[in-house]
């Protein structure tokens, strides 16, 4: 079994575009923000707790994204890339003393000038039907307001979170709290950084590069 993935990475840095382009090569993505929104979207107690949190920027606390990623992946048959989580030091120690439990694990670094950043995720649109994701200045679907893969018409749809000021919350506690994370893999030994300005298709290959 290949090792289980964690993807590190600043909001807008590709985590979620390059994860969706890795299950191709065997793995299964979780994303803690995708399930975070998916319970949003049903109206669940948990949807109503984290709404508001997530419409201002701010982490979910530890002890609940822990509970809905351990109640929606079973680590020992297939390899994962975790995309979002951990967010802090306490959520990459948790993962390990909680879920993986040791398991063969590489820590992916997208590193990338966060000023770029902000432009990226205001112009991201995501089909609300098949999670697709696009981008109006750089990845514009080939027919308006169809999406390339699932040909689901007028769905592409705005997060909540992503307008500057939501953003710009976003990346200061991004900043904050990157390098306990940084060092706690790279003191295991198990950290690579791939410079995620690139094109993606770049990074791409060089993700590929990295787990073969
Ligand atoms: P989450 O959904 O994880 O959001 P995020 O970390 O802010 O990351 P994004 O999804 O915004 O960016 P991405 O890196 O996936 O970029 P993408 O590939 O889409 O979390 C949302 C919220 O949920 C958090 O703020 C928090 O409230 C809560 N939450 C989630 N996990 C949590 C946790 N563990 N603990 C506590 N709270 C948690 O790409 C972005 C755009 O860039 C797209 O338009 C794309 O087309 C474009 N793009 C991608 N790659 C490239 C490239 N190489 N070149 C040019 N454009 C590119
Ligand atoms: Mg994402």
């Amino acid at each position: 079994m290949k090792p289980h993935l964690i993807i590190l990475g600043a909001p807008g840095s590709g985590k979620g575009t390059q994860a969706a382009r890795l299950v191709e090569n065997g793995f299964k993505h979780i994303s803690t923000g995708d399930l975070l929104r998916s319970e949003i979207a049903k109206g669940s107690e948990l949807g109503q707790k984290v709404s508001g949190i997530i419409s201002r920027g701010d982490l979910v606390d530890d002890n609940t994204v822990m509970a809905l990623l351990k109640a929606n992946c079973s680590v020992d048959k297939v390899s994962y890339i975790f995309d979002g989580f951990p967010r802090n030091i306490a959520q990459a120690e948790m993962l390990d003393a909680e879920l993986l439990h040791g398991r063969k694990t590489l820590a992916v670094y997208f590193k990338i000038d966060l000023g770029i950043l902000i432009d990226r995720v205001v112009n991201r649109r995501t089909c609300g039907s098949c999670g697709e994701i696009y981008n109006l200045s750089t990845k514009v679907p080939l027919v308006a307001d169809v999406c390339d893969k699932c040909g689901a018409i007028g769905t592409l749809k705005q997060r909540k979170d992503d307008n500057r000021e939501v953003v710009a919350n976003r990346l200061k506690i991004f900043a904050e709290t990157v390098e306990p994370m940084l060092a706690f893999y790279r003191s295991k030994g198990v950290l690579v950084e791939i410079d995620a300005s690139m094109q993606e298709k770049d990074v791409f290959s060089e993700l590929e590069t990295v787990i073969s």
